[in-house]
């Protein structure tokens, strides 16, 4: 088939703090990223004949991907085009078939892993001649988690999560996913983290009732976490396990009540570290090792504490060109 294919990996946020929202209703993020062996696989080729761009999607949570204007893939196309300064009548119509194995909606980027996978096939099939780092800036327009799809590894993501800076980390960290049955959405989570801190700290002269409250100041800025810095640069997984923090947790659970019962069945079966992926629903479980996590999969799926589980590992190399011809 003419086209072309490229791998782009799901990630897990080992760190997210996360500031107070933003003017652009943004906030500001201290995260580490890190990408794991579950991806996506999507292939751009000329759509050919009459009619307009084209997206085919099949596998895990194929039928909640639009195949329309809303998909992710078909933005960064667009965006990198205009990037390129190559006109949509010159690069012709395209088609972009997804093969999902990331959970739509889950917190590990899979929206995002295609949007990477999409730029990079395009520059690609059209010969744009773009740079890594000009595809990190296009990247960083289409969505705040596309960059570090792009770029992989392991990473520190400031701003939106778009300012990546590589993490010294040794070692391979061997994850179990309970995947929901459900869905969360990003902006919402995001909502519910404002609206629980802004019952915790009521602004000053607000509906709050007593003088302690008062004192509460704006949510600070959030910084990295240096004993998870270490334990990665150590490639010590138990370490790495009790350092994980994520503070979308609360809000995600607080939507998805479910997910308490998850975490707590991932550590009293042993896992390293337990803890919400992004902005959920899925939680991730840390293992010492690959046996260990068979055995963890083995006993979550048993205990019927989430809809499916998957194993992966991580980190691994960012989106990458499998096969193809422009
Ligand atoms: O950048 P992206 O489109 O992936 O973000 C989706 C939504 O998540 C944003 O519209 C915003 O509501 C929220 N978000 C945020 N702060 C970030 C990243 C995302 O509030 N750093």
């Amino acid at each position: 088939m003419t086209g072309v294919t490229v791998r782009a990996p799901a990630k897990i946020n080992l760190q997210l703090g996360v500031g107070p929202r933003r003017a652009d209703g943004y906030h500001d993020l201290v995260t580490v990223f890190q990408a794991i062996s579950l991806h996506d696989d999507v292939t751009v080729a000329g759509a050919g004949g009459p009619g307009g761009d084209r997206v085919l999607v099949s596998g895990e949570g194929a039928d909640a991907v639009p195949a329309g204007p809303g998909n992710l893939a078909l933005t960064a196309a667009a965006a990198l085009a205009q990037a390129a300064g190559l006109p949509r009548d010159v690069t012709g119509p395209i088609e972009i078939t997804i093969r999902k194995r990331i959970p739509v909606a889950a917190g590990l980027a899979g929206g995002s892993a295609d949007a990477a996978a999409a730029l990079l096939a395009c520059n690609e099939l059209w010969n744009a001649g773009l740079s890594h780092e000009q595809l990190r800036e296009v990247a960083a327009d289409v969505g705040s988690d596309v960059a570090f799809a792009l770029v992989g590894g392991t990473a520190v993501g400031q701003g939106r999560g778009e300012r990546l800076t590589p993490a010294l980390a040794s070692g391979a960290y061997h994850w179990v996913l309970a995947v929901a049955d459900g869905a969360l959405s990003t902006p919402e989570v995001y909502a519910a983290l404002d609206r629980l801190r802004a019952a915790r700290d009521p602004a000053p002269g607000g509906s709050g009732s007593g003088a302690a409250l008062a004192v509460a100041g704006p949510e600070p800025d959030p910084v990295l976490d240096h004993a998870l810095m270490g334990a990665l640069r150590s490639g010590d997984p138990a370490a790495v396990g009790q350092a994980l923090s994520n503070d979308l947790q609360p809000a995600a659970i607080s939507l998805f009540p479910a997910l308490r019962r998850t975490l707590a069945a991932g550590r009293e079966l042993g896992a390293l570290g337990a803890i919400v992926a992004g902005s959920g629903p899925t939680c991730v479980f840390l293992t010492a090792s690959a046996e260990r996590a068979v055995d963890l999969a083995v006993s979550l799926s048993g205990a019927g504490v989430c809809r499916a589980v998957a194993r992966a590992a991580g980190p691994v190399p960012g989106a990458s060109i499998t096969a193809g011809t422009p």
